[in-house]
């Protein structure tokens, strides 16, 4: 077993080498040395290819060389679903909501690398999950610089118990990582290994002034992408999307509400529409664009009677928009005290007429007076 894990773990810093996203000699040493098996124990879920809602099947270490393989793919491990079952209390399927995981290999040290840690930096790290990339940190930057923040105790338990297994003792705090952790600020860098919707002002006030930020933030129509803030000495931060179609599980707090009782779909005020739904359900950075417009707003897809409704609704707001197909093109009836397609349009409208920029082309600040506000580069601004 010893020599099949340290072969896997070499070939796993080949492959991500290979592929750009391992670039420099500290974080191939971590990720040839620490073992993802180690922290993997538990088994985690495999996908049940075809299923219908979305079903996991557990897949345990018992010896056939298949949880061993997997441990060293370039996947994102599924380790806990609907908030507290674990591989092993399962022998069937399941159809919840994966709540924890292990990253795929590739983002994590893909992220590691744009942190731009050195040594003597103090890390701290949101969603410290199987601890397999708290691991990473220690061995790069030593057990007292990382301090890795859990909102699930189990989950915490359990990477602490693999971290020790193999040598590992950061500082592991059990708590909403959107308040940081003040006891052992300030800190160098800060990473989120959850997504989040609004950069916490918690992070940046707990961050040094130079300090770098790095986060997936993202919305409830599921586009999302990494940003990397600079801390500024006046208590703001500022930076760019790293283009890649990054996404992460949402921080709990920032999980959307439940939709409560939907719209009464035959009130409000109808109109034709240019744009069509395609725009909520296709393309990433138009999707990204969509949701900087309506950040509250939640997609459903209704259909019954030979007709389907694409649905907007912003629960806090009370705010609806629904579109339904027309003869020729789309009608949008809209209720409540915004017009959330109106603003969807327009956003997406101007966000065209500039020539469509990349995510890579968009800027993000947050000030303690503004909040977080996301613009494109040439263009104007969103608050987020
Ligand atoms: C994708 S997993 C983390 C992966 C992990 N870094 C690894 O390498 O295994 C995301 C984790 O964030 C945790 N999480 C969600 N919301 C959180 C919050 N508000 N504060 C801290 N952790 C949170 C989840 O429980 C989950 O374990």
């Amino acid at each position: 077993m010893r020599e099949d894990d340290e072969r896997l773990r070499v070939r796993l810093g080949d492959r991500l080498t290979e592929a750009g996203c391992l670039r420099t000699a500290p974080w191939r040493a971590a990720v040839k040395a620490v073992p993802r098996h180690e922290f993997l124990r538990g088994g985690f879920f495999e996908q049940v290819e075809g299923a219908s809602p979305t079903a996991w099947r557990p897949v345990l270490p018992n010896g056939d060389g298949r949880w061993l393989e997997r441990c060293y793919a370039d996947e994102s491990l599924v380790t806990q679903v609907a908030g507290t079952v674990v591989p092993g209390d399962l022998r069937g399927e399941i159809m919840r909501t994966p709540t924890s995981s292990s990253t795929m290999p590739s983002l994590v040290v893909r992220m590691l690398e744009e942190l731009q840690a050195e040594d003597g930096h103090r890390v701290l790290e949101i969603g410290t999950g199987t601890g397999y990339s708290t691991a990473l940190l220690c061995h790069r930057l030593g057990d007292g610089s990382v301090v890795s923040v859990e909102v699930d105790r189990e989950v915490s338990g359990r990477a602490a118990t693999s971290l020790s297994a193999c040598g590992y003792r950061p500082n592991l705090v059990v708590g909403d990582g959107l308040a940081g952790h003040v006891d052992a600020a300030p800190y160098d860098r800060v990473i989120a290994t959850c997504g989040v919707l609004t950069v916490p002002e918690s992070w940046i006030a707990q961050t040094k002034p130079g300090g770098i930020v790095l986060a997936t933030v993202g919305g409830w129509l599921y586009a999302s992408e990494l940003a990397r803030l600079t801390v500024h000495g006046d208590g703001t931060a500022s930076g760019r999307f790293l283009d890649g179609q990054i996404s992460f599980m949402l921080a709990r707090p920032h999980l959307p509400p439940p939709l409560g009782l939907l719209p009464d779909i035959g009130s409000g005020e109808e109109r034709l529409t240019a744009l069509g739904p395609d725009l909520l359900t296709s393309d990433w950075t138009t999707r990204f664009v969509a949701q900087l417009a309506a950040p509250r707003a939640q997609h459903i897809t209704l259909s019954g009677e030979g007709r389907t409704h694409q649905i907007l609704i912003d629960v806090q707001a009370g705010a609806w928009a629904v579109l339904t197909e027309a003869d020729r093109g789309w009608r949008v009836r809209q209720g409540g005290p915004i017009r959330l397609w109106d603003a969807v349009e327009d956003h997406v409208a101007r966000w065209c007429a500039d020539g469509a920029p990349g995510l890579d082309r968009f800027e993000i600040t947050v000030t303690p007076d503004e909040g977080q506000v996301i613009r494109w580069l040439g263009g104007r601004r969103s608050r987020g």
